[in-house]
C-alpha cells in the first residue's frame, strides 16, 4: 500500500534507509560481523572468476559490485548484460561462478543464461528480492535483498539493496580469504543509512533543481568517472524511463570522443564528483561542457565540494558512494516525471518484470 504517498516510487525511495538497516541486521551474526552461509562462502573461495549477469538497473548494480569483489576480495569479475551473454557467450575461465542479480527473479533474459550455464555444469548464486522466484529456485544459492515489495516500475530501493548485498558478499569473501579490510563494513553501511535519511529529507531542494535544470529540456547527460560513471548510467536510465527525457550516461573521459558534439546552449549535464582520485579530471570535464554552454548540475561529496556545486552529499566511505549519490538522481527523475504529468509508477511501454526474451 502507498499509504499517504502519491506514488510507490517516492515511498520506495524513502524506504532506502530502512532497507539498509534491515540488510545490516539480516547479514550480521551476534558479534557484529558479516557472516554468510558457508556454502556461498565456499563457492566464492573456489571460483577463479565471477560472472555477474543482469539487466537494466540490476546490471548497473552489478557494475558497482564488480569494484567491491575486485578491490576487497581480490576476485576478477566480468559483468554482462543478460540478453547479450545468452547469444554471444564469452570464453569462460576454468572455475566460473555465476551471480545473477534480479529484483524480481523472473527476468527471462537472465533465466536463459542460467539454463545455459547449468547445462554446462557451472554453479550459480542469485541475488534477488523474491526468494521463491524462478532464478532463485533454479540457482544453487540465493541471497535475499530484504527490500520489501518494489511496485514502481522504476527500480530504486532494489538497486541500493543489491549494492549493499554485493558489498556484504565481497566483505565475507575477503574475510574468508584472510584479507584485511581497513574499515568496519557494517559501521560504514550504517553511516550510509544515515546519509540516505538526510537525502530523503532534501526533496524540496532536489525538486527545485529539477525545475532549474530539467524543466523544458528534451535531453540530458549524466557524467562521472569510476564509481560515479556507473551511477551516471543508472541516473540516465531512471530519468529516461519515467520522464521520457532522452538521457545518456557516460564516462567523463569519453566526452571528447564524441558526445561533446551534442552539447549546446542550455544542455543539462549532471556531473557526479564523489571520488577523490578523479575529482580533478571530472571537474575538467565540467569546465569543458560549461565552456560550450551546458547547464552543469554538479553533485559532489562533502570534502570534495567546490563553489558552484548544486548539491553536496554527506560523506560516506569512498567505495559506498553509489548508495548515496543515486538518491538525488532518483528524486530528479521522479520530479521530472511528475512535472511532465507522466505516469510515474507505470511508465509507457514498460513492465515491472520482463518475462519475455
Ligand atoms: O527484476 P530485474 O531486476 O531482473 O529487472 C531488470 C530490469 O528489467 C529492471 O531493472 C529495469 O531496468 C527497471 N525498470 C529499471 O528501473
Amino acid at each position: 500500500e502507498k499509504g499517504t504517498y502519491p506514488h510507490f516510487m517516492l515511498k520506495e525511495i524513502d524506504e532506502q534507509p530502512i532497507v539498509m538497516r534491515k540488510i545490516i541486521r539480516e547479514y550480521q551474526n551476534g558479534d557484529n560481523q558479516i557472516k554468510l552461509d558457508k556454502d556461498i562462502r565456499k563457492a566464492m573461495q573456489d571460483t577463479d572468476r565471477v560472472y555477474i549477469i543482469a539487466a537494466g538497473t540490476s546490471y548497473h548494480a552489478g557494475l558497482v559490485g564488480k569494484e567491491f569483489m575486485e578491490k576487497l576480495a581480490n576476485i576478477p569479475v566480468e559483468v554482462h548484460v543478460a540478453s547479450e551473454f545468452s547469444y554471444n557467450m564469452p570464453l569462460l575461465s576454468e572455475k566460473p561462478l555465476f551471480v545473477f542479480i534480479s529484483q524480481s527473479g523472473e527476468t527471462a533474459d537472465s533465466r536463459s543464461v542460467l539454463v545455459k550455464i547449468k547445462e554446462l555444469g557451472h554453479p550459480a548464486l542469485t541475488i534477488t528480492n523474491v526468494p521463491g522466484s524462478t532464478l532463485s529456485r533454479e540457482a544453487d544459492y540465493t541471497l535475499h535483498l530484504h527490500a520489501g515489495p518494489e511496485i514502481a516500475v522504476a527500480s530504486t530501493k532494489a538497486y541500493t539493496a543489491q549494492i549493499a548485498v554485493l558489498a556484504i558478499l565481497a566483505v565475507d569473501t575477503a574475510q574468508a580469504k584472510d584479507l584485511t579490510l581497513d574499515f568496519d563494513p557494517l559501521q560504514e553501511l550504517a553511516l550510509v543509512a544515515n546519509a540516505m535519511e538526510v537525502l530523503t529529507d532534501q526533496k524540496e531542494e532536489v525538486e527545485q533543481l529539477t525545475r532549474d535544470y530539467l524543466a523544458t529540456t528534451r535531453n540530458a547527460f549524466f557524467i562521472g568517472r569510476s564509481a560515479d560513471y556507473h551511477v551516471s548510467l543508472e541516473g540516465a536510465l531512471k530519468l529516461k524511463e519515467i520522464s521520457y527525457i532522452q538521457a545518456e550516461g557516460f564516462a567523463g573521459g569519453e566526452l571528447k570522443h564524441g558526445t561533446i558534439a551534442l552539447i549546446e546552449e542550455g544542455t543539462p549535464v549532471v556531473a557526479l564528483a564523489t571520488q577523490k582520485n578523479v575529482n580533478y579530471s571530472i571537474r575538467g570535464n565540467v569546465q569543458e561542457v560549461v565552456a560550450r554552454g551546458a547547464n552543469a548540475l554538479v553533485i559532489s561529496m562533502k570534502g570534495l565540494e567546490q563553489d558552484g556545486d548544486a548539491f553536496v552529499l554527506p560523506k560516506v566511505h569512498e567505495l559506498l558512494t553509489p548508495l548515496v549519490s543515486v538518491v538525488p538522481l532518483q528524486l530528479l527523475a521522479y520530479y521530472a516525471a511528475l512535472h511532465r504529468d507522466c505516469d510515474v509508477d507505470k511508465p509507457r511501454n514498460l513492465a515491472k518484470s520482463v518475462t519475455v526474451e
